[in-house]
């Protein structure tokens, strides 16, 4: 049976970059109300331990609890990586991250059964996306890319700059028994935003994949709406309220280039360690 109520949603990220996903989930879903938290006073999540990660995602998975999420979807790839079982352990809602359905993605999209995974060094590090890959049978070429997130904040998208740090890491990546990958996920937010730059750098039978599509599916499937492929037909107006630990300005003016549409009433958010 379809739901017809309009459910109330809760994003995290640790910054803007979950936006990305934001964006699918309004394609799939926009009959619903959005709460995103960004936790941009503490970001790079990306480079530090799990205990760290696990501790903010949880105090801020908490936030979007009490402030009526019924349903929990992780954004960040490090969060995922790194704290998903904590993030669970202290929901009482269902909580979905971004690893599976990506892995879903990338397995979807080979022929080769065989993959190169992007992302900070905190992700690439737990070999989240490895087990999640091997356990479907898909060997996993893992590569940390720390560079790319200050780039992409950085507004530097189709920067040479950019091109050049991506040809060092993609070489790298693709090299030895990694050569005939055909597919790359991108394992991190921030790296939809230079998809079309990273699509000119890797090779051209090379399918780039990202998990913000396929976890948007996972939703709508959790929420029992038919998943659409072509998401023009759906229609809703979202609800979007957004939360931010460091100033809502910088996430107003940042955040309207992740989500591709005007990001308003963002409300400073000061959590207690
Ligand atoms: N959101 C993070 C991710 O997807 C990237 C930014 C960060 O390091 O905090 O891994």
């Amino acid at each position: 049976m379809p739901n017809s109520r309009r459910p109330k949603i809760g994003v995290f990220d640790s910054g803007v970059g979950g936006l990305t996903v934001l964006q699918a989930l309004i394609g799939q879903v926009p009959d619903a109300d959005y709460l995103y938290f960004g936790d941009t006073a503490r970001l790079p999540y990306g480079s530090k331990s799990a205990a760290t990660v696990a501790h903010y995602a949880v105090g801020a998975v908490r936030y979007l609890q009490d402030h009526g999420a019924e349903l929990l979807v992780i954004a960040c790839n490090t969060a995922t990586a790194l704290a998903l079982p904590e993030i669970k352990a202290a929901a009482a809602v269902e909580v979905i991250g971004v690893i599976e359905p990506g892995a879903d993605a990338a397995v979807a999209a080979t022929r080769k059964r065989k993959v190169v995974v992007i992302g900070t060094d905190a992700t690439i590090s737990s070999h989240a996306y490895r087990q999640a890959l091997e356990m479907r049978s898909v060997a996993v070429r893992e590569k940390a890319c720390p560079l790319f997130v200050p780039l992409v904040e950085e507004g530097w998208v189709e920067h040479p700059v950019t091109e050049q740090v991506a040809k060092i890491y993609l070489a790298e990546a693709f090299s030895d028994e990694a050569q005939d990958a055909d597919v790359l996920v991108l394992g991190c937010t921030h790296y939809p935003l230079i998809k079309p730059l990273l699509r000119r750098v890797v090779p051209e039978h090379v399918a780039i994949v990202d998990s913000a599509e396929s976890t948007a599916h996972d939703v709508a499937r959790q929420l029992q709406i038919e998943p659409l492929s072509d998401t023009s037909k759906r229609r809703g107006v979202p609800g979007l309220k957004f939360f931010a630990t460091d100033s809502a300005d910088k996430f107003r003016r940042m955040g309207t280039r992740f989500l591709g549409l005007p990001v308003e009433n963002v409300l400073h958010v000061d959590l207690k360690e």
